[in-house]
């Protein structure tokens, strides 16, 4: 079957990591390059999700900008898929509001996404008076905005890390709630397409996911940094004292996130578990993270060269921004009209 349409989202937060490359970008320059040319791609720079924790103004402008740029230096074409700015497209937070009128505030309230970025353990409930105290409504409410970002553009297939499963579970419960309120089918389930990838874990602490808003610069690689830095911040990877190197995420997750970055950049896409068997006796850790360097400095070489040359072409960048926004601006009004006939606006 062919996916009719494609959607998928990052933040402007920082400069993508590696789990952000394996994760998704990695995969929508591979939708780009293999789609049916009947399929329409979009891809969108979540701007309005950034500020859900709020940061200087100067830097979310510079994180746009930057991020457009890594778009580019990835091979992200515009002629081919529509890459724009979520607040240069108001029909996504008007659809949000409608979906906001059917949505469940109790499942709302189990997910986890809120409770992590405050630091509190997945079991918190709104009773904690951690929650009182600091959760805003925007953080509680983004997955409602991340659902409208999916829904106005009636994407089919939208390619996620396997942190964002929840979410996609989300957008189609509010497809149910809102289809079903309305009597309509306007709006369409979206399936979840997870990358082959499992999530990469932060170099410093492998027990959490590698994540732009981890404030240690250490524990994430750029897709920008340079191989100087790239071999820096591997050789400084958190692993363990166990002599050689085997695949066990839950007793060796340093060593196993290695290996599993490693299959991820594998030319023949072996499994972490077949690479960790084909090492040889007395290979060590040492060697493991040679091999991780060589690895990663090799591919992401031509994308940090390109992304040099784009960063600084900021008209350029603002043009190519401005054709992507006129064009999902055109995609999600058509859906907006179908939503606002359904509820009678
Ligand atoms: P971050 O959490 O780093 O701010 P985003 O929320 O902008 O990243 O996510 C952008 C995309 O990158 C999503 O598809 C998400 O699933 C993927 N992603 C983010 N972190 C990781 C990770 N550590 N491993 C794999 N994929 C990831
Ligand atoms: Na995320």
């Amino acid at each position: 079957e062919i996916p009719q349409v494609v959607f998928s989202g990052i933040q402007p937060t920082g400069i993508p990591h590696l789990g952000n490359y394996l994760g998704a970008l990695r995969e929508w320059k591979r939708l780009q390059d293999t789609a049916h040319p009947d399929t329409k791609l979009l891809f969108c720079i979540a701007d309005l999700h950034a500020i859900t924790v709020p940061r200087p103004a100067e830097e979310l402008y510079e994180h746009r900008m930057h991020l457009m740029a890594v778009l580019r230096a990835m091979g992200l074409d515009e002629n081919r898929s529509t890459i724009f700015f979520q607040s240069a497209v108001p029909y996504h937070t008007d659809l949000q509001w409608i979906l906001s009128c059917t949505a469940s505030m109790g499942y709302l309230s189990r997910m986890t996404q809120w409770k992590s970025k405050l630091q509190l353990s997945d079991n918190t409930t709104m009773d904690d008076p951690a929650v009182k105290k600091s959760l805003k409504h925007g953080l509680f409410s983004y997955p409602i905005l991340q659902a409208a970002d999916i829904l106005i553009h009636r994407a089919t297939h939208v390619p996620v890390g396997d942190d964002q499963r929840q979410h996609l579970e989300f957008s189609r419960e509010c497809v149910t709630n809102f289809n079903s309120t309305y009597k309509t089918d306007c709006l369409v389930a979206p399936q979840t397409i997870v990358s082959t990838s499992r999530r990469i874990m932060s170099l410093t602490k492998p027990q959490q996911k590698m994540s732009k808003s981890d404030p240690s610069p250490k524990s994430r690689i750029l897709i920008t940094d340079s191989p100087d830095e790239i071999r820096k911040k591997i050789r400084g990877a958190t692993t363990d004292s166990l002599a050689g190197v085997s695949y066990d995420p839950q007793t060796r997750p340093g060593v196993a996130n290695l290996i599993e970055i490693l299959s991820g950049f594998d030319p023949e896409r072996r499994s972490p578990q077949v690479l960790a068997q084909q090492m040889e006796e007395g290979y060590k850790i040492t060697d493991l993270k040679e091999a991780v360097t060589k690895v990663v400095c090799d591919e992401l070489a031509e994308v940090r060269e390109r992304y040099q040359l784009y960063v600084s072409q900021n008209d350029q960048l603002r043009e190519y921004a401005a054709v992507g926004n006129q064009k999902a601006t055109e995609s999600a009004k058509k859906t907006m009209e179908l939503v606002n006939e359904a509820v009678g606006l």
